[in-house]
């Protein structure tokens, strides 16, 4: 019987590893082009549900013709930030495909983090106008700091943001840190109407909320929202008064409403981010549209950036092991 042996990676050992968000937003785009082409298994992620807002999904993925896959775990817990954790945690397992042995255990919360903001990324290269200029984000956690850093990535010309945050506190050092390390101008506004209004692209990354926070008069002509809750953080009227709905996949989407995360419900026309990535489907086609984005998340994101980081790892060696099963 052979010998087998994982690698394991800490979120040290990957950040060591220094991949920049233009590399990731790359590999997500090309994630989603393979999901675009029905060349992804990616199921619909089942969950448990310890207290009644948190979850921890199971989130597998395999690429057919890269021959790439494996599994993440991912909890979000948002009563976590009282006790100084993050509200999203996760580890994610790479396997070999042709044997199914395990080759490697890592943490994924950063991947995570990453892969989120580069789904909103890779919208916002094919949904925002180019010319975009102003963000507005409501959350100033981490999707909400990510998702500035990937969004300025793919759109240089953003200059201006507004930001708000339940925390005062987290609203300010999202403008000290993220106002000093990009040069932007960030406001920290008052009030939710003040971030929504007049911005090109919208950012809600909150957390399991019982009631909308965008109002559809806010969300103006041209305007690319981008709703990390799953469908929570947006009023009925914008949902299904958008002039295009995008997802990352509609059979989750679907899903989805069946967990209660749609509290609208779903607008009968989508669009599907990998499909527009390849072309089949469009996205932006005219200046004044009001483009509707909901990525639900998917597992390919993850596992196509997790095997990136595995063989980065593995050239570097010198990582921790652990032997499952002895020669
Ligand atoms: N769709 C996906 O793929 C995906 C992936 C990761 C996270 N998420 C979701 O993104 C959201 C944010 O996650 P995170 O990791 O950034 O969490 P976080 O805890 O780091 O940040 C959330 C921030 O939102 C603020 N907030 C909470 N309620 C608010 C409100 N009503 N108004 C304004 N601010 C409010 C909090 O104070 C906090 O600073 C969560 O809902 C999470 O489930 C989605």
């Amino acid at each position: 019987m052979g010998r087998i042996e994982m690698i394991l990676l800490s979120r040290k050992d990957i950040l060591d590893l220094d991949v920049g968000i233009g590399k990731i937003i790359s590999l997500v785009e090309a994630g989603m082009a393979e999901h675009g082409r029905g060349r992804v298994e990616n199921p619909p992620k089942p969950g448990i549900h310890a207290t009644p807002n948190s979850f921890i999904h199971a989130m597998p993925a395999y690429f057919k013709d890269l021959g790439i896959g494996g599994m993440k775990w991912v909890a979000g817990y948002p009563d976590n930030r009282e006790i100084g954790l993050p509200q999203i945690m996760g580890t994610l397992i790479l396997n070999d495909m042709k044997t199914g042995a395990p080759l490697c255990l890592m943490d994924a919360t950063w991947i995570t983090a990453v892969r989120t903001a580069a789904a909103s990324a890779v919208t916002a290269i094919y949904c925002a106008r180019r010319n975009s200029r102003v963000l507005g984000v409501v959350g100033a956690g981490v999707q909400g700091r990510y998702n500035m850093m990937a969004l300025k990535e793919v759109l240089p010309s953003l200059a201006v943001v507004k930001v708000i945050d339940v925390n005062r506190g987290a609203a300010e050092s999202f403008r000290r840190e993220l106002g000093e390390r990009t040069g932007v101008e960030i406001t920290v506004c008052e009030d939710v109407e003040s971030v929504a209004r007049g911005s090109d692209i919208i950012v809600t990354a909150t957390q399991r909320l019982s009631e909308p926070l965008i109002r559809d008069e806010w969300f103006g002509k041209g305007c690319l929202g981008l709703g990390l809750e799953i469908g929570r953080a947006w009023d009925g009227e914008a949902l299904h008064g958008a002039d295009k709905f995008v997802t990352d996949d509609w059979g989750q989407a679907k899903y989805f409403v069946a967990q209660g995360a749609f509290p609208f419900g779903l607008p009968s026309r989508h669009l599907e981010l990998g499909r527009i990535v390849t072309g089949q489907e469009k996205g932006r086609e005219r200046e004044e549209e009001r483009i509707l984005a909901i990525n639900t998340g998917l597992a390919l994101a993850d596992v196509i950036v997790a095997n990136h980081v595995y063989e980065l790892a593995k050239q570097r060696g010198g990582h921790q092991k652990l032997t499952l099963l002895e020669e």
